[in-house]
C-alpha cells in the first residue's frame, strides 16, 4: 500500500483487545497496516482493555498481565509514539460517559442484530455472555469512534457491522440534536477494510491463539525454529522419495508470504519431483521468519529494559487522547442540553 498525502483532518482510529502475546497474524494482519497508515493520518491506536473485560470479566488478570505486553509489541514492529497517540482505554474515561449519552438513543434491537453479538455467544460456549455489558460492546466501540471524530477505521471483515452500526448511532445522534447552524456533532466515519490476512498458522488454519497455531512476535529463535521444522506438510509425503503438492502443504502459504518468486519455483519444481525433502523446503522459511522477527525482538528487549519511559509516553498518549476526547464531549453534552 503506498501512502497517500491526506489533509489534516483525517483522523484514524484503532482499537486492540489485550488478550496475549501478539503474533505474526497480528503483524501481517493488522500492524503492518497500522505502520502505513500512522505517516499519512493523525492516529489514535489504543488498547481496549474494557473490551476484552467484556468476554473474560471473570478472569480478567490476562488482561492487566497482557496489556504492557501489547504495547511492547506494536512498539517493537515500529508503532511510533512521536507520531500516533498510543494510549489506554480504561484511562481515558470520557469514553464511558459517552458510551452511556449513546445508550439513551440506541435501540436495543440494533444491538442485537450486529451479528457478532450472537456468534460470539455461539462460539464461546464456556464463558457467559449473556450480559448487558456484552450486548453494549458494538457501542462501546461505537464511542471509541465519535470521540475522537474519527474519519476511518482500519478494520478486518468481522468489524464492519460495528463501524456500520456507529455510523447509525451518529445519524440518529446527530439527527435528534441538530446544532442550528446545520453541523454535525457527530461525523460519521468510514470502514477501512484491510484485505484479510492471509497469514496461515503452523497448521494452514487462520492463524490464531485459539488454534494454538501461532509464532509469537518476540518468540526465542529456537521455539520458531522448532515450531517450523515439524510443522505438518502434505500428507501424501510420506517418505522422501514420494512427490508432494504444494497445494495441500501449509508449508506452501508461508512461501507465498515470505519467499521471492524465484525460490518459489524452486519449491513448486522440487516438491511434485520430489527433488527437494520437506526440511530442506523449510530452510529459506525459517530463515525469513527469523529475519522478520530478528528486529521485533531486540527493540522488545530493549523497550522492557525502559520502562519508566515506556510507562511515560502511554502516560502522555493518554494525556493527550483525554484532552481530544473531552472537546467532543463537552459538545456533546452542550448539544443534549446537559450544562455541567
Ligand atoms: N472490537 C475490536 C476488536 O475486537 C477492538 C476495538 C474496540 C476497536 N474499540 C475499537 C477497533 C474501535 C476499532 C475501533 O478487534
Ligand atoms: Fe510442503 Fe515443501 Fe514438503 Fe512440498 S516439499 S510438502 S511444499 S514442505
Amino acid at each position: 500500500m503506498s501512502p497517500i498525502a491526506v489533509s489534516n483532518n483525517q483522523r484514524i482510529l484503532s482499537g486492540m483487545r489485550p488478550t496475549g502475546a501478539l503474533h505474526l497474524g497480528h503483524y501481517h494482519g493488522v500492524l503492518k497496516n497500522w505502520l502505513h497508515l500512522q505517516h499519512s493520518y493523525r492516529c489514535f491506536f489504543f488498547v481496549a482493555d474494557w473490551h476484552a473485560l467484556t468476554t473474560h470479566y471473570e478472569d480478567p488478570r490476562l488482561i492487566g498481565e497482557s496489556l504492557w505486553d501489547m504495547i511492547i509489541d506494536w512498539l517493537a514492529v515500529g508503532i511510533d509514539p512521536s507520531v500516533a497517540t498510543l494510549f489506554i482505554q480504561s484511562r481515558v474515561p470520557e469514553h464511558a460517559e459517552l458510551h452511556l449519552l449513546l445508550s439513551m438513543i440506541t435501540p436495543i434491537s440494533w444491538l442485537e442484530r450486529v451479528p457478532s453479538y450472537k456468534d460470539q455467544q455461539e462460539r464461546l460456549k464456556s464463558l457467559d455472555l449473556a450480559t448487558y455489558g456484552f450486548l453494549g460492546y458494538p457501542l462501546l466501540q461505537s464511542a471509541d469512534i465519535l470521540i475522537y471524530r474519527a474519519t476511518q477505521v482500519p478494520v478486518g471483515d468481522d468489524q464492519v457491522a460495528h463501524v456500520e452500526l456507529t455510523r447509525e448511532v451518529a445519524r440518529r445522534f446527530n439527527r435528534l440534536y441538530a446544532k442550528g447552524d446545520g453541523a454535525f456533532v457527530l461525523p460519521e466515519p468510514a470502514a477501512l477494510l484491510t484485505h484479510a490476512s492471509k497469514m496461515p498458522g503452523l497448521d494452514g488454519q487462520k492463524m490464531s491463539k485459539s488454534y494454538g497455531n501461532t509464532i509469537a512476535l518476540c518468540e526465542p529463535p529456537a521455539s520458531v525454529e522448532k515450531k517450523l521444522r515439524t510443522m505438518p506438510t502434505d500428507p501424501a509425503r510420506v517418505r522422501r522419495s514420494d512427490p508432494g503438492d504444494p497445494g495441500k502443504c501449509p508449508v506452501w502459504q508461508f512461501h507465498q508470504i515470505y519467499s521471492t518468486e524465484d525460490t518459489r519455483t524452486w519449491v513448486q519444481q522440487g516438491c511434485r519431483t520430489a527433488g527437494i525433502g520437506c526440511i530442506e523446503c523449510k530452510k529459506p522459511v525459517i530463515d525469513a521468519v527469523l529475519a522478520e522477527t530478528a528486529l521485533f525482538r531486540t527493540r522488545a528487549q530493549s523497550y522492557r529494559e525502559q520502562m519508566g519511559w515506556v510507562r511515560n509516553l502511554i502516560e502522555e498518549g493518554c494525556a493527550t487522547a483525554q484532552q481530544v476526547a473531552r472537546e467532543t464531549l463537552n459538545e456533546v453534552r452542550q448539544a443534549m442540553g446537559i450544562h455541567g
